[in-house]
C-alpha cells in the first residue's frame, strides 16, 4: 500500500475548469490504472452563462497514466472575463467527494498559465491549449470532477463535469 499523489493532471479534460496546477490529493491504492477506458465531459451551466465552452480534444485520446497529454478547450467568452475569477473544483470517486478546491483563474499559477490566454480574457473566441504530465499512479476508479467557474462579482460563469474511468486491466482498452 503507498501513497498515491493525484495531480491536478489527471483532470486535464477539465482545462477549461482550470484545474491544472494547484489540486493534489492523497488517496492511497495497491494497483494503479494503467489505462482510461473513457472520458467524457458534459455542461450544467445556464445558456447565458460569460462562458460557452464548445469543445475538448486532448491527445493521446484516451490518455494514458504517466504519459504527457496535451489538452485544447475551445470556447466563447461572451463578456470580458476579469482578474478575480475563480473556480469550485469537486473532486469524486464513485460518490465520495474526495476534494474540494478554489482555484484562481487569472493571478500568477492559476488556471491560465502557460495556455496562451491571459486576463483580462477578451469578449470572443478562444483556444485554451495547455501540455501536462499525467501522473502514473492513478488509482482504478470512477472519478467525477464538477468545476464552476464564477466571476469576479461571483456570477456563474460557466459549469462543467468531467467523468473519467480509470482500469487497470490495459488489454480491455487495446493498448
Ligand atoms: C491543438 O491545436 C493545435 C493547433 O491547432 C493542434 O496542432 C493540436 O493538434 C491540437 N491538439 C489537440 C489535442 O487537439
Amino acid at each position: 500500500m503507498h501513497i498515491l499523489l493525484i495531480t491536478t493532471p489527471l483532470f486535464a479534460s477539465l482545462a477549461s475548469a482550470g484545474i491544472f496546477d494547484s489540486i493534489q490529493s492523497v488517496v492511497k491504492t495497491d494497483d494503479p490504472a494503467k489505462a482510461l477506458a473513457s472520458w467524457s465531459y458534459t455542461e450544467c451551466g445556464h445558456a447565458n452563462d460569460p462562458i460557452t465552452l464548445h469543445s475538448v480534444s486532448v491527445s493521446p485520446d484516451p490518455p494514458v497514466p504517466g504519459s504527457p497529454l496535451s489538452v485544447n478547450i475551445s470556447f466563447t467568452a461572451n463578456e470580458p472575463i476579469l482578474t478575480g475569477a475563480y473556480i469550485d473544483v469537486v473532486v469524486k470517486v464513485g460518490y465520495i467527494k474526495i476534494l474540494q478546491k478554489e482555484v484562481d483563474l487569472c493571478e500568477e499559477g492559476g488556471v491560465l498559465k502557460d495556455t496562451g490566454i491571459s486576463c483580462p480574457v477578451e469578449k470572443g473566441d478562444h483556444v485554451l491549449r495547455k501540455e501536462v504530465d499525467l501522473p502514473k499512479e492513478i488509482p482504478p476508479a470512477k472519478f467525477t470532477v464538477n468545476a464552476k467557474g464564477y466571476t469576479v462579482l461571483d456570477e456563474d460563469m460557466f459549469c462543467v463535469d468531467v467523468f473519467a474511468d480509470f482500469l487497470t486491466n490495459v488489454g480491455r482498452v487495446g493498448l
